[in-house]
Protein backbone atom coordinates (compact mmCIF):
# COMPACT_ATOMS: atom_id res chain seq x y z
CA UNK A 1 0.00 0.00 0.00
CA UNK A 2 1.37 3.49 -1.14
CA UNK A 3 1.52 6.40 0.80
CA UNK A 4 1.49 9.99 0.45
CA UNK A 5 2.85 12.83 2.16
CA UNK A 6 1.80 16.08 0.28
CA UNK A 7 3.03 18.94 1.72
CA UNK A 8 3.01 23.00 0.45
CA UNK A 9 6.26 23.90 1.88
CA UNK A 10 5.86 27.54 1.07
CA UNK A 11 3.32 29.83 -0.08
CA UNK A 12 5.71 32.44 -1.10
CA UNK A 13 5.33 33.12 -4.97
CA UNK A 14 7.07 34.86 -7.80
CA UNK A 15 3.91 34.55 -10.09
CA UNK A 16 0.21 36.20 -9.06
CA UNK A 17 -2.31 33.91 -11.38
CA UNK A 18 -5.70 34.85 -12.13
CA UNK A 19 -7.39 32.02 -10.63
CA UNK A 20 -4.35 30.84 -7.97
CA UNK A 21 -6.50 27.90 -6.03
CA UNK A 22 -4.64 28.67 -3.03
CA UNK A 23 -5.84 30.11 -0.42
CA UNK A 24 -2.83 30.71 1.61
CA UNK A 25 -0.94 32.14 -1.57
CA UNK A 26 -3.41 34.51 -2.13
CA UNK A 27 -3.50 35.67 1.77
CA UNK A 28 0.01 35.36 1.72
CA UNK A 29 0.65 33.47 4.37
CA UNK A 30 3.96 33.60 5.71
CA UNK A 31 5.22 29.83 6.55
CA UNK A 32 7.53 27.69 5.27
CA UNK A 33 8.03 24.07 5.87
CA UNK A 34 11.58 22.83 6.53
CA UNK A 35 14.02 20.03 7.43
CA UNK A 36 12.11 19.59 11.12
CA UNK A 37 8.87 19.69 9.70
CA UNK A 38 9.77 16.52 6.85
CA UNK A 39 11.43 14.41 9.90
CA UNK A 40 8.80 14.65 11.97
CA UNK A 41 6.25 12.84 9.65
CA UNK A 42 8.90 10.30 8.53
CA UNK A 43 9.54 9.23 11.72
CA UNK A 44 5.53 9.85 12.80
CA UNK A 45 4.45 7.70 9.71
CA UNK A 46 7.68 5.48 9.24
CA UNK A 47 7.41 6.59 5.43
CA UNK A 48 9.39 4.87 3.18
CA UNK A 49 10.74 3.44 -0.30
CA UNK A 50 7.67 2.56 -1.84
CA UNK A 51 5.67 5.54 -0.36
CA UNK A 52 5.26 9.23 -2.64
CA UNK A 53 6.48 12.33 -1.51
CA UNK A 54 4.22 15.24 -3.54
CA UNK A 55 5.73 18.54 -2.83
CA UNK A 56 4.33 21.92 -3.72
CA UNK A 57 3.22 25.69 -2.63
CA UNK A 58 3.56 28.52 -3.07
CA UNK A 59 6.08 28.14 -5.74
CA UNK A 60 8.58 25.43 -3.81
CA UNK A 61 11.83 26.48 -5.46
CA UNK A 62 11.61 29.99 -3.41
CA UNK A 63 11.60 28.30 0.18
CA UNK A 64 15.64 28.44 1.41
CA UNK A 65 15.57 24.42 2.34
CA UNK A 66 14.20 23.10 -0.96
CA UNK A 67 17.62 21.25 -1.85
CA UNK A 68 17.31 19.82 1.91
CA UNK A 69 14.47 18.64 1.78
CA UNK A 70 15.01 17.13 -1.97
CA UNK A 71 17.54 15.35 -0.15
CA UNK A 72 16.04 14.47 2.82
CA UNK A 73 13.13 12.64 1.11
CA UNK A 74 15.26 10.87 -1.10
CA UNK A 75 16.97 9.11 1.18
CA UNK A 76 13.61 7.53 2.01
CA UNK A 77 11.96 7.50 -1.02
CA UNK A 78 12.42 7.46 -4.86
CA UNK A 79 9.00 8.90 -5.32
CA UNK A 80 9.49 12.66 -5.05
CA UNK A 81 6.70 14.68 -7.04
CA UNK A 82 6.98 18.64 -7.29
CA UNK A 83 4.76 21.26 -8.77
CA UNK A 84 6.84 24.08 -9.24
CA UNK A 85 5.68 26.94 -12.39
CA UNK A 86 9.12 26.81 -13.73
CA UNK A 87 10.48 29.91 -13.46
CA UNK A 88 13.66 29.45 -11.25
CA UNK A 89 14.19 25.94 -11.82
CA UNK A 90 16.81 26.14 -14.16
CA UNK A 91 18.81 27.92 -11.11
CA UNK A 92 18.32 24.59 -9.14
CA UNK A 93 21.66 22.58 -9.26
CA UNK A 94 21.38 19.68 -11.18
CA UNK A 95 21.71 16.93 -8.23
CA UNK A 96 18.57 18.03 -7.20
CA UNK A 97 16.81 17.58 -10.13
CA UNK A 98 18.49 14.04 -10.12
CA UNK A 99 16.63 13.11 -7.02
CA UNK A 100 13.28 14.65 -8.09
CA UNK A 101 10.99 11.90 -9.98
CA UNK A 102 8.94 14.36 -11.48
CA UNK A 103 8.86 17.66 -11.85
CA UNK A 104 4.90 19.22 -13.23
CA UNK A 105 5.29 22.83 -14.73
CA UNK A 106 1.56 24.36 -16.27
CA UNK A 107 1.55 26.17 -19.21
CA UNK A 108 -1.68 28.44 -19.80
CA UNK A 109 -1.27 28.96 -23.63
CA UNK A 110 0.74 30.72 -26.02
CA UNK A 111 3.30 34.05 -24.37
CA UNK A 112 0.59 36.09 -24.18
CA UNK A 113 -1.97 34.21 -22.66
CA UNK A 114 0.29 32.83 -20.38
CA UNK A 115 2.15 35.91 -19.56
CA UNK A 116 -1.43 37.39 -18.85
CA UNK A 117 -2.77 34.81 -16.61
CA UNK A 118 0.34 34.27 -14.60
CA UNK A 119 0.60 38.62 -14.18
CA UNK A 120 4.27 38.75 -15.05
CA UNK A 121 6.28 39.37 -18.39
CA UNK A 122 9.09 37.24 -17.69
CA UNK A 123 7.39 34.32 -16.98
CA UNK A 124 6.56 32.43 -20.13
CA UNK A 125 10.33 32.82 -21.51
CA UNK A 126 11.94 31.68 -17.89
CA UNK A 127 9.55 28.76 -17.53
CA UNK A 128 10.19 27.31 -21.20
CA UNK A 129 13.80 27.65 -20.64
CA UNK A 130 13.61 25.73 -17.68
CA UNK A 131 11.56 23.17 -19.07
CA UNK A 132 14.12 22.41 -21.94
CA UNK A 133 16.65 22.41 -19.67
CA UNK A 134 14.87 19.51 -17.60
CA UNK A 135 13.89 17.70 -20.69
CA UNK A 136 17.54 17.88 -22.61
CA UNK A 137 18.42 16.23 -19.16
CA UNK A 138 15.99 13.63 -18.94
CA UNK A 139 13.04 13.41 -21.42
CA UNK A 140 10.97 11.40 -18.22
CA UNK A 141 11.47 13.67 -15.64
CA UNK A 142 9.34 16.99 -16.65
CA UNK A 143 5.76 16.50 -16.99
CA UNK A 144 4.10 19.49 -18.80
CA UNK A 145 0.91 20.40 -17.60
CA UNK A 146 -1.36 21.85 -20.63
CA UNK A 147 -4.03 23.75 -18.92
CA UNK A 148 -7.23 25.28 -20.46
CA UNK A 149 -8.32 28.73 -19.13
CA UNK A 150 -11.13 28.63 -21.94
CA UNK A 151 -11.76 26.03 -24.87
CA UNK A 152 -8.96 27.62 -27.13
CA UNK A 153 -5.92 29.04 -25.01
CA UNK A 154 -4.77 25.47 -24.02
CA UNK A 155 -4.94 24.53 -27.77
CA UNK A 156 -3.04 27.89 -28.58
CA UNK A 157 0.35 26.41 -26.59
CA UNK A 158 0.39 23.85 -29.46
CA UNK A 159 0.64 26.57 -32.21
CA UNK A 160 3.54 28.45 -31.04
CA UNK A 161 7.36 27.90 -32.25
CA UNK A 162 8.21 26.52 -28.17
CA UNK A 163 5.84 23.73 -28.81
CA UNK A 164 8.48 21.82 -31.09
CA UNK A 165 11.18 21.60 -28.47
CA UNK A 166 8.39 20.79 -25.96
CA UNK A 167 6.98 17.68 -27.92
CA UNK A 168 9.97 15.51 -27.50
CA UNK A 169 9.39 15.63 -23.38
CA UNK A 170 7.92 11.97 -22.70
CA UNK A 171 5.20 13.24 -20.12
CA UNK A 172 1.66 15.69 -20.49
CA UNK A 173 -1.06 16.78 -18.28
CA UNK A 174 -3.73 17.49 -19.60
CA UNK A 175 -6.27 20.18 -17.02
CA UNK A 176 -8.49 23.46 -16.52
CA UNK A 177 -8.05 26.30 -14.80
CA UNK A 178 -11.31 26.61 -12.22
CA UNK A 179 -12.65 29.72 -11.81
CA UNK A 180 -14.32 30.61 -8.50
CA UNK A 181 -14.93 27.05 -7.88
CA UNK A 182 -17.36 26.85 -11.27
CA UNK A 183 -17.76 23.65 -13.10
CA UNK A 184 -19.26 25.45 -16.42
CA UNK A 185 -17.88 24.76 -20.02
CA UNK A 186 -16.95 21.24 -18.95
CA UNK A 187 -18.42 20.13 -22.88
CA UNK A 188 -16.25 22.50 -24.14
CA UNK A 189 -13.29 22.27 -22.25
CA UNK A 190 -12.77 18.48 -22.46
CA UNK A 191 -13.90 18.45 -26.42
CA UNK A 192 -10.89 20.71 -26.76
CA UNK A 193 -8.83 18.76 -24.25
CA UNK A 194 -9.67 15.76 -26.63
CA UNK A 195 -8.21 17.03 -29.32
CA UNK A 196 -5.16 17.91 -27.52
CA UNK A 197 -5.33 14.23 -25.79
CA UNK A 198 -5.46 12.08 -29.11
CA UNK A 199 -2.50 13.19 -30.35
CA UNK A 200 -0.22 13.04 -27.68
CA UNK A 201 -1.53 9.24 -26.88
CA UNK A 202 -1.07 8.98 -31.17
CA UNK A 203 2.12 9.90 -30.26
CA UNK A 204 2.88 7.04 -27.53
CA UNK A 205 3.22 9.87 -24.79
CA UNK A 206 1.90 9.29 -21.10
CA UNK A 207 -0.58 11.63 -20.44
CA UNK A 208 -2.31 12.45 -17.33
CA UNK A 209 -5.54 13.98 -16.41
CA UNK A 210 -7.33 16.57 -13.53
CA UNK A 211 -10.85 17.65 -13.37
CA UNK A 212 -11.43 16.38 -17.09
CA UNK A 213 -14.88 14.70 -16.01
CA UNK A 214 -14.14 11.41 -18.36
CA UNK A 215 -18.47 11.72 -19.78
CA UNK A 216 -17.95 14.64 -21.45
CA UNK A 217 -14.44 13.39 -23.57
CA UNK A 218 -14.94 12.62 -26.72
CA UNK A 219 -16.11 8.97 -27.22
CA UNK A 220 -12.93 7.51 -28.95
CA UNK A 221 -10.87 9.37 -26.63
CA UNK A 222 -12.60 7.92 -23.52
CA UNK A 223 -12.44 4.64 -24.69
CA UNK A 224 -8.50 4.75 -25.64
CA UNK A 225 -8.38 5.81 -21.27
CA UNK A 226 -10.11 3.06 -20.35
CA UNK A 227 -8.56 0.69 -22.07
CA UNK A 228 -5.22 2.08 -20.31
CA UNK A 229 -6.15 2.19 -16.86
CA UNK A 230 -4.39 -0.17 -14.31
CA UNK A 231 -6.69 -1.63 -11.98
CA UNK A 232 -4.13 -3.24 -10.18
CA UNK A 233 -2.78 -0.34 -8.28
CA UNK A 234 -3.34 0.00 -4.40
CA UNK A 235 -2.85 3.41 -2.45
CA UNK A 236 -3.77 4.61 0.74
CA UNK A 237 -6.99 6.61 0.31
CA UNK A 238 -5.71 9.16 3.12
CA UNK A 239 -3.37 11.57 2.23
CA UNK A 240 -0.49 13.24 4.94
CA UNK A 241 -0.27 16.94 4.26
CA UNK A 242 1.46 19.80 6.30
CA UNK A 243 -0.87 22.49 7.90
CA UNK A 244 0.16 25.83 8.67
CA UNK A 245 -2.42 25.29 12.19
CA UNK A 246 -1.56 21.66 12.77
CA UNK A 247 1.23 19.85 12.77
CA UNK A 248 -0.20 17.86 10.12
CA UNK A 249 -3.53 16.58 9.09
CA UNK A 250 -5.15 13.77 7.42
CA UNK A 251 -7.16 14.45 3.82
CA UNK A 252 -9.18 11.35 2.85
CA UNK A 253 -9.22 12.62 -0.74
CA UNK A 254 -10.70 8.77 -1.85
CA UNK A 255 -14.58 9.95 -2.10
CA UNK A 256 -16.84 9.67 -5.24
CA UNK A 257 -17.62 12.05 -8.01
CA UNK A 258 -20.41 14.14 -7.52
CA UNK A 259 -20.18 16.81 -10.13
CA UNK A 260 -23.29 15.80 -11.99
CA UNK A 261 -27.04 13.90 -10.85
CA UNK A 262 -25.86 10.86 -13.11
CA UNK A 263 -22.24 10.31 -11.28
CA UNK A 264 -24.50 8.40 -8.60
CA UNK A 265 -25.15 5.16 -11.37
CA UNK A 266 -22.12 5.82 -13.58
CA UNK A 267 -20.12 2.65 -13.96
CA UNK A 268 -16.88 4.71 -14.36
CA UNK A 269 -17.54 6.55 -11.29
CA UNK A 270 -14.63 5.03 -9.22
CA UNK A 271 -12.22 5.58 -12.51
CA UNK A 272 -13.58 9.16 -12.86
CA UNK A 273 -12.68 10.25 -9.48
CA UNK A 274 -9.20 9.03 -9.19
CA UNK A 275 -8.16 10.88 -12.14
CA UNK A 276 -9.83 13.96 -11.47
CA UNK A 277 -8.27 13.50 -8.04
CA UNK A 278 -4.83 12.58 -9.92
CA UNK A 279 -3.60 16.17 -8.52
CA UNK A 280 -2.62 14.41 -4.86
CA UNK A 281 -1.23 11.25 -6.68
CA UNK A 282 0.45 12.10 -10.02
CA UNK A 283 2.15 8.96 -10.45
CA UNK A 284 1.97 6.62 -13.36
CA UNK A 285 3.03 2.57 -13.52
CA UNK A 286 4.12 1.42 -16.51
CA UNK A 287 2.79 4.61 -18.98
CA UNK A 288 -0.81 4.07 -17.67
CA UNK A 289 -2.88 5.54 -14.95
CA UNK A 290 -2.73 4.34 -11.85
CA UNK A 291 -5.94 3.35 -9.71
CA UNK A 292 -6.59 2.54 -6.47
CA UNK A 293 -9.37 -0.57 -6.80
CA UNK A 294 -11.14 0.63 -3.35
C1 LIG B 1 -1.13 25.88 -6.50
S1 LIG B 1 0.12 25.46 -7.66
C2 LIG B 1 1.60 25.40 -6.67
C3 LIG B 1 2.85 25.00 -7.42
C4 LIG B 1 3.39 26.01 -8.41
N1 LIG B 1 3.36 27.33 -7.92
C5 LIG B 1 2.68 25.90 -9.74
O1 LIG B 1 1.93 26.81 -10.09
O2 LIG B 1 2.87 24.89 -10.39
C6 LIG B 1 -0.13 23.71 -7.94
C7 LIG B 1 -0.94 23.39 -9.17
O3 LIG B 1 -2.23 23.94 -9.02
C8 LIG B 1 -2.67 24.31 -10.29
N2 LIG B 1 -3.70 25.34 -10.15
C9 LIG B 1 -3.59 26.53 -9.55
N3 LIG B 1 -4.75 27.24 -9.62
C10 LIG B 1 -5.61 26.44 -10.29
C11 LIG B 1 -6.98 26.58 -10.70
N4 LIG B 1 -7.68 27.68 -10.43
N5 LIG B 1 -7.55 25.56 -11.37
C12 LIG B 1 -6.86 24.42 -11.66
N6 LIG B 1 -5.57 24.23 -11.31
C13 LIG B 1 -4.95 25.22 -10.64
C14 LIG B 1 -1.43 24.84 -11.00
O4 LIG B 1 -1.57 24.75 -12.42
C15 LIG B 1 -0.35 23.93 -10.47
O5 LIG B 1 -0.11 22.84 -11.35
S1 LIG C 1 2.41 29.95 -9.75
FE1 LIG C 1 1.31 28.41 -8.56
S2 LIG C 1 1.22 29.17 -6.44
FE2 LIG C 1 1.91 30.85 -7.75
S3 LIG C 1 0.07 32.04 -8.13
FE3 LIG C 1 0.31 30.55 -9.84
S4 LIG C 1 -0.80 28.68 -9.25
FE4 LIG C 1 -0.58 29.98 -7.42
S1 LIG D 1 -18.55 9.75 -12.55
FE1 LIG D 1 -19.80 11.49 -13.20
S2 LIG D 1 -18.34 12.90 -14.20
FE2 LIG D 1 -17.37 10.86 -14.08
S3 LIG D 1 -17.83 9.83 -16.03
FE3 LIG D 1 -19.39 9.22 -14.55
S4 LIG D 1 -21.08 10.70 -14.83
FE4 LIG D 1 -19.24 11.58 -15.79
Amino acid sequence: MRRICYCNITYKCNNNCQCCISHNVRKGTDKNLGLDDYSFFQKKFSLGANDVWTISGGEPTLNPEFNDIISFCHNYSEHIVVYSNGRTLSKIPTETISKIERIIVPIYGDETTHNEYVRSGNAYRETIDSMVKVLDYDKNKLDVKILFIDPQKGISFLKSSEWNDIIANNHFSISRVIKNGQHEHYQDICSAASDVIEPLLDLNKIVRFYDLPLCKLRLGTLSRILKSVNLTGSFDSNVICGSTEHRYTIFPFNKHTDYFPKCEGCPNRSICARVMQNYFVPVIVNGVVYIDTE
